[in-house]
């Protein structure tokens, strides 16, 4: 078992190895006409051109200024909201959303490791997915092709992970799909609406848009994205999503039946089995605890460039946070996020539930988890996740009682002021 694992590792790690070199050149070419420091204006060149042969000064259409554009991570980890804050960006015109592109990282360089595995596995993928991140935000999404199974063939697929949930890719002029232009279309409707996906249509979307939102839950911590903060052809901006972990682990155990099974059973017999895997709650902590530290120990890297965002903040007070968000990228909020907010927060619109939804009673769903864990694992969890609950300002539950009652708050208030 053990040397299995060594082996698929090893392999994984020589196969990176191998596909970095590619990487490395696509990288270097891609990026090698449009350098930030040099002319501000700059064309990705048009549509047809192949990647190699981008340029600054190539193609009729109209330059924008790439260092004006806003590169925005949403950093999140699986059932913590990450799609309810996507869709923030994803309704707001201007902006270009991708909804967890490096899903395809991973399942190309680590196809035996499902998510959620250790920390281990997801940090072998950490070059290999900044390589993408940089590519993406400049619009490059034939780069992803070098990882979407099978391969893409005339830069057209129909295995883009979760498509639907990229507003832009699923209106014209990518889909000219009848009644997809307004209407944010059902997620599952899109790629059978839509049918092939045209990445060179896709990435002249991309670039006429102003600014590009990529939500992921592969990345670890903040600090695994240092090198992307810090590269001068970039303008990004780290949106670090957090919730309560006992509130994570509810909903993943709902959520993942399979995986999260064990828990399923702790809660159901009041005895926790020998052979939980109890990583999958310490790993959300530790993630959660190292790169919350330095966020908030402020090195300069992050100045300007780090907000860290509570779920719960987010769901009871979704239209103030909202603001927030946007007034920390110093972009105007739009119509549209606010039309969204209005029609999916309030709780008589939560008929269409769907499990990665985010139609819901936002405030609501934030404390559901209180009623689904029994009061073992989550005393369980408050000490395993004792330092993370106190960073992040959530109270632990001394008894069942204050764990059922809702007039008592499990989540201090708090302010975390994004560090300007
Ligand atoms: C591009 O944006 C940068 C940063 O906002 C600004 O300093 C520069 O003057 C702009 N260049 C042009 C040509 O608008
Ligand atoms: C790609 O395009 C070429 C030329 O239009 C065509 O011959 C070929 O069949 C296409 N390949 C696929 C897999 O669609
Ligand atoms: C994708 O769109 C581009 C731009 O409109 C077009 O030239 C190309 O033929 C399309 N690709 C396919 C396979 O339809
Ligand atoms: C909000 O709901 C109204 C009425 O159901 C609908 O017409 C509109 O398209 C929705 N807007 C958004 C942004 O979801
Ligand atoms: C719930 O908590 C409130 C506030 O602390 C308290 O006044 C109330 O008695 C509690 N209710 C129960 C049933 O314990």
């Amino acid at each position: 078992m053990q040397c299995s694992w060594k082996a698929v590792l090893l392999l994984a790690l020589a196969s990176i190895a191998i596909q970095y070199t590619a990487i490395r050149t696509f990288t270097a070419r891609s990026f090698r006409g449009c350098p930030a420091a040099g002319p501000a204006n700059c064309s990705p060149g048009a549509g047809e051109a192949e990647l190699a042969e981008r340029a600054c000064d190539e193609g009729p259409t109209p330059a924008y200024n790439l260092s004006r554009r806003t590169h925005l991570l949403i950093l999140a980890t699986t059932r913590s909201g990450s799609s309810f804050v996507g869709q923030l960006f994803n309704q707001h015109l201007d902006f270009f959303y991708l909804f967890e592109p490096l899903y395809h990282v991973q399942a190309a360089l680590l196809p035996r490791f499902p998510q959620g595995r250790g920390p281990a596995e997801r940090r072998v993928m950490l070059g290999a997915s900044r390589d993408l991140l940089r590519s993406l935000y400049g619009c490059d999404l034939y780069f992803l092709e070098n990882y979407i199974r099978p391969p893409p063939a005339n830069h057209t697929t129909d295995r883009l992970f979760r498509r639907g949930a990229s507003r832009a890719l699923c209106s014209p002029p990518v889909c000219e799909a009848a009644g997809a232009a307004d209407a944010a279309p059902e997620v599952g409707d899109c790629a059978r609406r839509c049918g092939l996906l045209n990445l060179t249509l896709a990435a002249a979307a991309c670039r006429a848009r102003s600014h590009v939102a990529i939500k992921t839950v592969r990345v670890p911590e903040v600090s695994d994205l240092r090198a992307l903060v810090e590269d001068p052809r970039l303008n990004l901006k780290v949106i670090q999503l957090v919730r309560d972990p006992r509130g994570i682990l509810a909903s993943r155990s709902e959520t993942f039946r399979d995986t999260y099974r064990l828990w399923r059973i702790w809660d159901g017999t009041g005895r926790r089995p020998y052979n939980l895997d109890v990583s999958q709650l310490t790993t959300v902590c530790e993630d959660f605890r190292n790169s919350v530290a330095t966020g908030l120990t402020r090195p300069a890297w992050l100045k300007g460039r780090y907000m860290l965002v509570r779920y719960e903040d987010l769901a009871r007070n979704p239209r103030k946070k909202t603001e927030e968000i946007y007034g920390f990228l110093g972009i105007p909020l739009d119509g549209h996020v606010e039309r969204w907010i209005h029609n999916n927060t309030r709780g008589d619109r939560a008929a269409a539930k769907h499990k990665y939804g985010t139609l819901r009673n936002s405030a609501a769903t934030a404390e559901k988890w209180r009623f689904r864990l029994s009061y073992d694992i989550v005393a369980f969890a408050q000490n395993a996740c004792r330092q993370v609950l106190a960073q992040l300002g959530y109270r632990a539950a001394a008894s069942e009682q204050e764990l059922k009652n809702l007039s008592l708050s499990l989540v201090e208030e708090r302010a975390f002021r994004p560090f300007l």
